[in-house]
C-alpha cells in the first residue's frame, strides 16, 4: 500500500495575518507546480479567513491547531468544527503536546475533539509522544499506546482510516535533538500495529503516521525514507519559506 506522504507546517503562536498571506504569496511562487504530496499549513486561527482566499485554487490545504467539540453555545473563547470548515480548513491539529501541557488537553478532550473533527468533515492530526522521563523509563508504546486508544475510541475503521496521527516525541520538539530515523520507525511500527489490533490491517495501511520533532531540510529525507514514515510535522522550520520548501523538496528536486 502507498500512502500519500503529508508534510504539516504548525506555525504556533506565530504570523500576523499580512506574514501569513506574504507566506502563502511565496510558497507558491516556489512551487508554481501540485507537488506529488498532501501540503498542510496549520495557521492561529487570525490568519485562516486570510489565508484561504490565497489558498483558492492552489493544492495546499489549510489547518487550525485546535479545535473545541461543541457546535454552539456559551464558551466563551471556543472555535466550532464548522466554524473552521467556514474558513476553508480540511485538516485540523488536535492533542499537540503543548496543549497538553500548558492547556489541560487530555487523552478525554482530544477524543471528544477527534469525534467533533470528523463529524464536521475534517481530518484530524493527532498528536502523541513521550516526555524524556518516559522515554527514559521504558515507558514509550505504553504511553504512545494509551494516548492512541484513548483518543480514538468511538472511531469507527472508516473515520480511523482517514486519521492523521503524528508521532512526536516531546524531548524532539523545538530542542533541535531529532528522533533518529530508527527510534522513530520503531515507534511508528508499534503504532502501526496497534491500529491493526483496534481496526484491522487495511485501516492500519491506510492511516497515515507523521513524525514531529526538530524536522529540518537536513534530516527531513532519511526521516521519510523510513517505512512506517509517511510525513512530517514540522514547527520551527515551517515558519521560513525557503526551509519549508526545502522539506517539501526532500525527494531531492521539485516534489
Ligand atoms: P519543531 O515542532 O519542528 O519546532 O520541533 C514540531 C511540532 O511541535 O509540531
Amino acid at each position: 500500500m502507498i500512502r500519500r506522504p503529508i508534510i504539516a507546517a504548525n506555525w504556533k503562536l506565530n504570523k500576523t495575518v499580512a506574514e501569513a498571506r506574504q507566506f502563502v504569496d511565496d510558497l507558491q511562487r516556489q512551487l508554481p507546480d501540485a507537488p506529488d504530496l498532501d501540503v498542510v499549513l496549520a495557521a492561529p486561527f487570525t490568519a485562516l479567513a486570510a489565508m484561504q482566499e490565497g489558498l483558492q485554487g492552489t493544492p495546499f490545504h489549510l489547518a487550525a491547531q485546535d479545535v473545541f467539540w461543541e457546535h454552539s453555545g456559551a464558551y466563551t473563547g471556543e472555535i466550532s468544527p464548522a466554524m473552521l470548515t467556514d474558513v476553508g480548513c480540511t485538516y485540523v491539529i488536535i492533542g499537540h503536546s503543548e496543549r497538553r501541557q500548558y492547556f489541560g488537553e487530555t487523552d478525554a478532550t482530544v477524543c471528544l475533539k477527534v469525534r467533533a473533527a470528523f463529524e464536521a468533515g475534517l481530518t484530524p492530526i493527532v498528536c502523541v509522544g513521550e516526555s524524556l522521563a518516559q522515554r527514559q523509563a521504558n515507558e514509550t508504546f505504553v504511553v504512545v499506546t494509551q494516548q492512541i486508544r484513548a483518543g480514538l475510541v468511538g472511531c469507527n475503521a472508516a473515520w480511523a482510516a482517514r486519521a492523521v496521527l503524528a508521532y512526536e516525541p516531546i524531548w524532539a520538539i523545538g530542542t533541535g535533538e531529532t528522533a533518529t530515523p530508527e527510534q522513530a520507525q520503531e515507534v511508528h511500527h508499534h503504532i502501526r500495529a496497534l491500529l491493526a489490533d483496534i481496526w484491522d490491517d487495511a485501516t492500519a495501511e491506510r492511516v497515515r503516521i507523521q513524525y514531529g520533532g526538530s524536522v529540518t531540510p537536513a534530516n527531513v529525507s532519511t526521516l521519510m525514507a523510513a517505512s512506517d514514515i509517511d510525513g512530517a510535522l514540522v514547527g520551527g522550520a515551517s515558519l521560513d519559506v525557503n526551509a519549508f520548501v526545502q522539506i517539501l523538496s526532500y525527494r531531492g528536486s521539485t516534489p
